[in-house]
């Protein structure tokens, strides 16, 4: 294996896998695959147009150098709306149609971000119950993020990510080098995620990030990069090994900021990034725990700074339209239940508690000033 590589695992007994990061791995991926005992001699690679020209060619060499005979590419529309029924849909009929008998089953490759990610990693959960597969994230929010943790989905009936399954996978693997194609914006919205793992789940993350290593991580200094996509693996791998269903309460810390941000990404229709969405979210789930006193003093201002820092929006001024599409969203949201939302709430960097019965009110003061 390539020196450069560093592996984090994801403990799960018989669902373990490893998460391995690294500069220039791409062309190693068949090797990869090979020695974590993927033997197959057929691939489906889901990707989307424009990561499928940029890495498509690479990948599928590295697949046929160590022995795939048949690889077949599949593309769905980059962006959120491709995370939809219908693509899902035509990702499966297309399984179907390339890979009809059983005994040649594929090996499932998720090449992209978390839209790809989540939508393939639930066609292969799905197909024939279940094949396995594998997620080449490319951009930072998959790497550090979607790609890790098993939750797969579409979004449905106006619902984000409502179908869907928990199905891990059984290796990650993310070539760093492909996250210097992003577009500045993408980045941004990665970062987001990052600044969240450091708000609620690792207080030194979020003092290195404020010392310096947010900027760094943005010019993708190499060291900077793999450090700090390394870290959030691990905060990701455990929480996702303490509650990989979704069921003890804890793994609820890694929506810190996506119950308004997700009310806003749907009911803007996209405008925003999930990064862009979350980052306002994050603002609002803190301007509630100040106000409900659960949050140390000063906490508000240095998330801002650093949101800000990283050219993240704090709110989506002018849009007070939103306000009664996000409440809707708010209650169709999946963690909405009897009545109530589930606010993560932040205490001090690396600190947080959640809450069930936020009163109203205080919710439309936060979403007011949200979009103020
Ligand atoms: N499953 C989970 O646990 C989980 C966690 C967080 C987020 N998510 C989901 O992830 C999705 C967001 O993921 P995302 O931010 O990766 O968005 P995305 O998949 O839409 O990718 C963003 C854009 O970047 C482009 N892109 C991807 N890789 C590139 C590269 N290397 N170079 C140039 N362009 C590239 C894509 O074509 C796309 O236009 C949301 O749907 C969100 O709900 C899931
Ligand atoms: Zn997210």
């Amino acid at each position: 294996m390539s020196p450069m590589l560093t592996r984090v695992e994801v403990a799960l007994g018989a669902r373990a896998y490893s998460v391995l990061n690294g500069s220039g791995c791409l062309p190693s991926l068949g090797s990869l695959l090979r020695e974590h005992g993927l033997q197959h001699s057929n691939a489906f690679v889901l990707t989307n147009p424009q990561v499928g020209a940029l890495y498509g060619a690479s990948l599928e060499a590295a697949l046929r150098q160590s022995g795939f005979q048949r690889v077949v590419f599949h593309e769905i529309p980059a962006s959120e709306e491709g995370k939809n029924w219908e693509q899902f849909s035509q990702t499966c009929a297309s399984l179907l149609h390339h890979f009809p008998d059983a005994g040649a089953s594929p090996l499932v490759l998720l090449l992209g971000g978390g839209v790809v990610g989540d939508l393939g990693g639930f066609a292969a959960a799905v197909y024939r119950r279940g094949v396995p597969f594998v997620q080449v994230p490319t951009t930072l929010l998959a790497a550090v993020d979607s790609s890790v943790g098993g939750k797969v989905a579409v979004n449905f009936g106006g619902v984000k990510n409502i179908m869907g399954a928990f199905s891990q996978p059984r290796l990650v693997v993310c070539d760093l080098d492909t996250l210097r194609t992003l577009s500045p914006r993408e980045l941004r919205s990665g970062a987001a995620e990052v600044i969240k793992y450091g708000a609620v789940c690792c207080g030194s993350l979020f003092a290195d990030l404020e010392a310096g290593a947010l900027e760094r991580l943005l010019a993708l200094d190499s060291e900077t990069l793999v450090d700090v996509v390394t870290r959030c693996v691990r905060l990701k791998a455990a929480v996702v090994e303490r509650d990989e269903l979704d069921k003890l309460g804890i793994r609820n810390v890694l929506n810190f900021g996506h119950t308004i941000g997700h009310a806003l990404e749907l009911s803007a229709h996209y405008a925003l990034t999930h990064g862009e969405a979350i980052s306002v979210g994050m603002v609002a789930a803190t301007h509630l725990a100040e106000r409900l006193g659960v949050c140390e003093h000063g906490f508000l201002q240095r998330l801002e700074a650093l949101l800000q820092r990283a050219g993240l929006p704090l709110r989506y001024s002018g849009h007070p339209e939103l306000f009664e599409p996000m409440l809707r969203a708010l209650q169709l949201d999946k963690k909405f239940r009897n009545g109530k939302n589930l606010f993560v709430l932040p205490v001090r960097p690396g600190e947080w508690q959640q809450m069930e019965d936020v009163p109203w009110p205080l919710v439309h003061e936060a979403m007011h000033a949200a979009l103020s």
